[in-house]
């Protein structure tokens, strides 16, 4: 048999359990060597669940024979152990957004190319080959000129104990779905994107912010209008707007793994759906993450996600910088 990665998770969490645990299992490429809680409660039933150890955190940083890390704790703390992580060796497969500001970006994706190891973003969307078959569209002029990308990620209230609601620990809706619509612009419209206004909704008590737009133009004169928030009815989805067509695409950063995706093309006189194969964009992550660590680290492969990670960092502080702030009272769920 082949070698397998062995990996370890920091942190039992909801995206752990609910999507990254069970799409592990789906890789044969993996062995899933333990998995870490601040709690030893959790961890043991996190173990018992998915049939490995429990660990700490700082167990698994400190055994050599765990060579890859999935991190899933609060934005705020990626930084930090991310960065410990690979102080220990590890290559790692971080969570969505890899930091909250560009510096802390830099240094990771410094870190990991002088120590030669892996690391990526958790951006599972990027693996749905629906948004490749988008930009195959969009090299062959299928929408004539593009003027206008279009991209919407908002969710309802959340509880009132979730991570999100907390700014210390990098909460807010740029953060946790603002950054979706935001990387999608990147992946179509390339990088070098201008932030030329921004507008987020922000709770006066906290100032942390729930919802926003956000207007971008591409250094080919695009314009990217993008949308997020945690205080709507839910939506994923994205439009590109041409002189020709109309492309639409629903569920776009958040599809099920049976669900086959469709693009809608909108022409003067004519309509055109392409039902495209169903994919698992978690699991396709996972083992994306896992062919580069045992292939050994590639430089030209491994720049682009940097590169990626830290063009979304710059946009992250360049959005707050110039936003217009709109307070409100009393739209954040009390705990
Ligand atoms: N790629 C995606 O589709 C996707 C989807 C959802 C979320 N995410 C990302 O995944 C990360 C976690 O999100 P989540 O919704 O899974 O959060 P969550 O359920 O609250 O889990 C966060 C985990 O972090 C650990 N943790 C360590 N220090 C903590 C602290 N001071 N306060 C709270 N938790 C702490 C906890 O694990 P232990 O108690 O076991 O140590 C906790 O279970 C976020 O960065 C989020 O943006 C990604």
């Amino acid at each position: 048999m082949s070698r397998r990665m062995s990996l370890a998770t920091l942190g039992c969490s909801a995206i752990a359990d609910n999507r990254a645990l069970p799409a592990v299992g789906l890789v044969p490429d993996i062995a899933l060597a333990a998995v870490a809680s601040r709690s030893p409660e959790k961890a043991a039933r996190f173990a018992e669940k998915y049939g490995t150890k429990a660990m700490t955190y700082d167990e698994v940083l400190e055994d050599p024979t765990i060579e890859a890390v999935y991190l899933s704790l609060p934005t705020g703390l990626h930084h930090e152990w991310t960065a410990r992580a690979l102080r220990a060796g590890k290559h790692v497969l971080c969570e969505k957004p890899l930091t909250t500001c560009i510096d802390q970006a830099r240094e990771l994706t410094g870190l990991a190319v002088e120590r030669g190891l892996v690391l990526r973003e958790n951006f599972t969307f990027l693996h749905h080959p629906q948004h490749t078959s988008v930009r195959s569209l969009l090299a062959d002029g299928r929408f004539g000129a593009v003027r206008t990308f279009t991209a919407s990620f908002g969710i309802p209230p959340l509880p009132a104990s979730d991570i999100r609601y907390n700014a210390e620990l990098g909460g807010g809706a740029l953060l946790d779905l603002g950054v979706y619509p935001i990387r999608a612009a990147q992946f179509l419209l390339g990088d070098n994107l201008t932030v030329v206004g921004a507008v987020l909704r922000t709770d006066e008590a906290t100032g942390l912010d729930l919802a926003g737009h956000v207007l971008l133009v591409s250094d080919n004169d695009v314009f990217a209008d993008l949308e997020f928030g945690f205080q709507h009815a839910y939506r994923s989805r994205y439009a590109m707007w041409g002189s020709a067509a109309t492309l639409t695409l629903d569920r776009a950063f958040t599809p099920p793994p049976q669900r086959q995706p469709l693009l809608r093309i909108d022409e003067q006189d004519h309509a055109e759906e392409i039902v495209l194969p169903a994919a698992h964009q978690f699991r396709s992550s996972f083992a994306s993450f896992a062919e580069a660590v045992l292939q050994g680290w590639r430089q030209s492969e491994e720049q682009p996600w940097l590169r990626g990670a830290e063009e979304t960092a710059r946009l992250i502080d360049r959005i707050r910088r110039e936003a217009v702030q709109v307070p409100v009272r009393g739209q954040v769920p009390v705990r």
